[in-house]
């Protein structure tokens, strides 16, 4: 890890541990065994958006190509194992080029790296940037049509405020351009406990302290913290912790961080927002909503926004 970035994480992990209540930002979660746990996630039956979108995808994708016609650029958001977009590159009428955008270094070079074989024809670039803030791309679009791509509900991650500006955001980056984005608006709560609890969950949301140790020096237990999930109402979302058992200490550098028996830090959050919600969001953040489609049993939403 570049010292820079080493840096960020030291200060993040500190600001987050110091506040009240305690928080550890998701964006360090994702690691390549991150994005390992998380494609492990995706593939278990308990975890309900990836199939949900997997399956509503290939139908959406034909639509989706008809409206935006022949050698588009897509540029995908969080593109983790660049599965998702196959359908979508096989759906388009020629795609010119495929930008992947992801914080997960290693991950996303490898994942770029297993689909540009399938797609001699389409110019394929990883770009390794955060879009928790602005972003250029190496590439300019300006010679097609602009397809943005945010799946797997990631959107959820920003509370509606910090949604809004990412959106806003990535209509600055990309120009005019339409934005297909995976929206989970589930309310069944049995449901989200199933899909955000379990052991692969855990391991997930514990490698934020298994980075800690490895990365920054953390004197740690990463056992010592159970994963916990809570539903909470307005705005609706899921809450992943992690909870001391027993009396633990995270010890950073000088700092020590002391956390009683059952004291919690927060490590990531997901918004489910119903369509209405969402539309109205993707308004105020200046796209126009063009589509939407829903899974039979609304577990599901992709939404299609237009700049103009
Ligand atoms: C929930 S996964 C979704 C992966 C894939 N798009 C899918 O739908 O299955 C989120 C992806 O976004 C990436 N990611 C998370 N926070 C990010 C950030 N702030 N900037 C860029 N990428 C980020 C992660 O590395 C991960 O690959």
């Amino acid at each position: 890890m570049a010292d820079a970035a080493r840096e960020a994480f030291a200060r993040a992990v500190r600001a987050g541990l110091s506040a009240r209540p305690r928080t550890l930002p998701g964006t360090w979660l994702w690691d390549e065994a991150g994005s390992v746990l998380f494609d492990r996630i995706c593939d278990s039956p308990d975890y309900h958006p990836t199939g949900r979108e997997t399956a509503l995808l290939p139908a959406v994708a034909f639509e989706v190509a008809g409206l935006v016609g022949p050698r588009a650029s897509v540029v995908e958001y969080g593109s983790g194992a660049s599965r998702k977009v196959r359908t979508l590159l096989d759906a388009l009428d020629r795609p010119a080029r495929y930008l992947a955008l992801d914080i997960s270094r290693d991950y996303l070079a490898a994942s770029v790296a297993r689909l540009a074989p399938d797609y001699p024809a389409v110019a394929m670039t990883p770009v390794c940037a955060d879009y928790g803030g602005p972003v250029r791309l190496p590439v300019r679009l300006d010679d097609g049509p602009v397809l943005g791509f945010f799946p797997g509900t990631s959107i959820g991650n920003f509370a509606p405020d910090a949604a809004q500006g990412l959106l806003a955001r990535i209509r600055d980056t990309l120009g005019p351009s339409r934005l297909l984005v995976g929206v989970d608006p589930t309310r069944d709560e049995a449901r989200l406990y199933r899909s955000y609890g379990g052991d692969l969950m855990a391991a997930f949301h514990r490698n934020i302290l298994v980075r800690m140790r490895r990365e920054l020096g953390a004197d740690l237990d990463p056992e010592g913290f159970a994963h916990a999930v809570r539903v909470e109402p307005e705005p609706f979302r899921v809450e992943a912790r992690l909870v001391a058992r027993g009396a633990q200490t995270i010890r950073l550098d000088e700092d020590a961080f002391v956390f009683a028996d059952g004291e919690s830090v927060r490590t990531d959050t997901s918004h489910k927002y119903p369509p209405d919600a969402f539309r109205a969001l993707a308004e105020r953040a200046g796209w126009r909503p063009e589509r939407v489609w829903l899974d039979p049993d609304g577990l599901f939403s992709l939404h299609l926004l237009r700049t103009e």
